[in-house]
């Protein structure tokens, strides 16, 4: 099956310090690939290129056949490129509807004059995004708090709102960053288990940065390690386990070890 996603010999740095040191990897059109390593190993700027924030200074990026390398983050969200953030972003005065329903103004295709000109069809764009919005509400079990506003919402259920926002988009690529980062054991749970349910009912393909290794040993397909900006290793989550380099690397005698949270 064709990539979904190409990440090529990318390069990137800022004033000196090497984020991302030639990273090469693609992802599969049904896979759930993992990207792990310590903090600051350059996970996020990886998806800051991804999206389009950041342009590197050596490498390319394919999104399906389309060269998507420096293009603007506007442009790679219509692509079909969805994110979660390491902190939530949401709008937090605005209910969990209102907040997914922000999420399918790629969606609506009328302005506001031709939502005038073209009443009718603007009307039935507007009923197939509230319907479609509804169905992420069901699937992510969020329809207690449904018309309350994001702020007065526990951490756990906002980060579950950030990916209905994403799912919202109906995207083609699905990027998590850190989705359990600061959430209790149940929340933890929680989440993995509607990551499971992307991929196994929605087949959107992912891909999942993690600092802690528990999370994506359990759910990942393949995962890369990263430290310092340089892939360590890439492979089945058991032999990346095994990896002696991963070991010395990532888990140092200092670090996390796996299945144990920093
Ligand atoms: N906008 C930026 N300006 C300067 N340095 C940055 C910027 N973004 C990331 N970095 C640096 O790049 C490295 C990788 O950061 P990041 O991708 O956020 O790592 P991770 O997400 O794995 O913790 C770090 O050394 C970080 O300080
Ligand atoms: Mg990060």
């Amino acid at each position: 099956m064709s990539d979904v996603l190409q990440f090529r010999d990318v390069r990137l740095s800022f004033a000196g310090v090497k984020a991302i040191d030639g990273v090469d990897f693609a992802v599969g059109a049904d896979e759930l690939f993992a990207i792990i390593g310590p903090n600051g190993a350059g996970k996020t700027s990886i998806f800051n290129v991804i999206s389009g924030v950041y342009r590197p200074q050596q490498g390319r990026v394919l999104l399906g056949d389309a060269d998507i390398t420096g293009a603007r983050p506007d442009r790679v969200a219509r692509l079909g490129v969805a994110r979660t953030f390491q902190n939530v972003e949401l709008f937090r005065q605005l209910t969990v509807v209102e907040n997914l329903m922000l999420g399918r103004h790629h969606h609506i295709r009328y302005g506001t004059l031709a939502a005038i000109a073209w009443a009718g069809r603007a009307r039935r764009e507007e009923l197939a995004s509230r319907a479609r919005v509804e169905e992420i509400v069901d699937f992510l079990e969020l329809a207690q708090w449904r018309r309350l506003p994001v702020g007065l919402l526990p951490y756990g259920v906002q980060k579950r709102v950030e990916l209905g926002r994403a799912l919202a988009m109906e995207p083609k690529l699905l990027l998590l960053d850190e989705p359990v980062a600061g959430m209790n054991l149940e929340e933890t749970e929680d989440m993995a288990r509607y990551i499971l349910d992307i991929r196994d009912e929605l087949s959107i393909p992912m891909i999942l940065v993690e600092h802690d290794m528990g999370l994506v040993m359990d759910l990942a397909d393949r995962v890369l390690v990263l430290d310092f900006g340089v892939p360590v290793a890439c492979g089945a989550p058991k032999d990346v386990q095994a990896n002696p380099d991963v070991i010395r690397a990532y888990l140092g005698e200092s670090g996390p070890k796996v299945g144990e949270t920093p």
